[in-house]
């Protein structure tokens, strides 16, 4: 097979030519995901952390075919809105299989997530209160610290919103349990896209400070303890996990749980473009059917997500690489080189498997792209949006609306 188009591994990806195939077929903006890249990066995350439980983080890409290829596989899901654990109560998972978890979590995941068996995710004190008793949870610490990713990406600092800080988990502890709570362990998520893989380590050591205080309340040996995901597609994963197995044994906790997202899909996912033309301003750019409505992580936390032509041309020159929307920020990748593009050539934009269809959206109408899962051949696994699908819970109020 080829050259890389924006991936890690050359062995396993998607050839152009499959890409140009696909574009032909399906149309472009278009979502490409190859399904081996998927079960490979799963492998490693089995090799990596032997024996731990694999809650997938489904908010990086919650498409059903994605989610049944991990559940296949043994994996567990974190659901973190009423949408996503609608979708593990449509597959028909257990209660062990699904983790509820959100910083502001509604009525109905709270009911629905009981009903099923769940393990919720306690992300402060008044939460307590809010679960009917019996129900499993962990406790969410945040420990406070700085981590090397984008800002709004870090959740285990200290002005973050989530979590109980240190010195308050003692006694959200003492609470659940007053409450008939069925406590199982600790939860900790630090943040996402962590580019320097020491911060785990330094995170799960300030966790075990909180060992001897838990075991004075009681707590001498927990069930589980959940040490979240955000690795980094290059973080070092076996330096990761051994920290994590340090921390496990200062709680004496019987299970370590993990939840990635990123990792298990970002790298087998790929979106790809056609070029519509080219313009000059102060600046020269390659106007492109896709942007920020298609793929907002650039705008959205400046991240640089890797872009490979599919066509050649003798010259090369540096282009801002831009999309439809009337935004000025619409860029998808600044300064990247190219050879020079003709309308229609087409485009691959990498590691676009995780928190790339999930976060697209409808702004200015425009029609969620399709999504497309190469497994030996290729299957559609969400179909183009049309502009009534865009418009279709809009109530026009001479149709005999009613307000609620
Ligand atoms: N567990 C919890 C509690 C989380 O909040 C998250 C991500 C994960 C696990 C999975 O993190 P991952 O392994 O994917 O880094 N939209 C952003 C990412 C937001 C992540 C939010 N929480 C992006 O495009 O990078």
């Amino acid at each position: 097979r080829h050259t890389g188009i924006g991936l890690a591994r050359v062995d396993t990806m998607l050839s152009p030519d499959q890409l140009l195939q696909a574009a032909d077929r399906f149309g472009t903006p278009l979502y490409v995901y190859d399904a081996s890249e998927i079960d490979t990066a799963l492998k490693r995350v089995r090799d990596a952390f032997p024996g731990a439980r694999i809650f997938y983080a489904m908010k990086a890409n919650s498409n059903f075919a994605v989610l049944r290829r991990l559940r296949a596989q043994g994996v567990g899901f974190e659901a973190v809105s009423p949408g996503e654990l609608a979708r593990t109560r449509f597959l028909g998972c257990a209660g062990d299989e699904v983790i509820v978890n959100g910083p502001a979590k509604s009525a109905q995941e709270y009911q629905h997530g009981a009903e099923m068996g769940a393990t919720f995710v306690i992300d402060r004190e008044e939460e307590v209160s809010l679960l009917p008793p019996g129900a499993r949870v962990l406790v969410r610490v945040n420990p406070g610290l700085p981590v090397s990713t984008h800002d709004h990406l870090a959740t285990g600092a200290a002005h973050a919103k989530f979590g109980v800080p240190l010195q308050g988990v003692v006694q959200v502890f003492s609470a659940a349990r007053e409450a008939g709570l069925q406590i199982r362990g600790l939860h900790l998520h630090i943040g996402s896209s962590i580019r320097d893989s020491a911060d785990f380590g330094v995170a799960f050591g300030q966790l075990t400070t909180l060992a001897p205080q838990l075991r004075e309340l009681g707590f001498g040996q927990l069930e589980v303890l959940d040490v979240g995901g955000g690795w980094g597609l290059r973080a070092d994963l076996p330096g990761i996990a051994a920290a994590a197995r340090e921390a496990q044994s200062a709680f004496g906790a019987r299970e370590l749980w993990v939840e990635p997202g990123r990792y298990l899909v970002a790298l087998a996912g790929v979106l790809l473009t056609r070029v519509v033309g080219t313009k000059r301003t102060a600046r020269s750019f390659v106007l492109c059917d896709a942007g920020m409505t298609e793929l907002l992580r650039p705008m959205l936390y400046d991240a640089k997500h890797p872009v490979t032509p599919l066509w050649d041309a003798p010259e090369r020159h540096v282009y801002d690489l831009a999309g439809p929307a009337c935004e000025s920020g619409d860029v998808l990748r600044r300064d990247v080189e190219l050879p020079t593009p003709s309308p229609g050539a087409l485009l691959a934009v990498g590691e676009a498997g995780a928190y790339g269809a999930v976060m697209s959206s409808s702004y200015l109408s425009r029609s969620r792209p399709a999504e497309v899962l190469w497994d030996g051949g290729w299957q559609l696994i969400r179909r183009r949006e049309r502009p009534e699908d865009v418009w279709a819970a809009e109530v026009e109020p001479e149709s005999g609306a009613v307000s609620y």
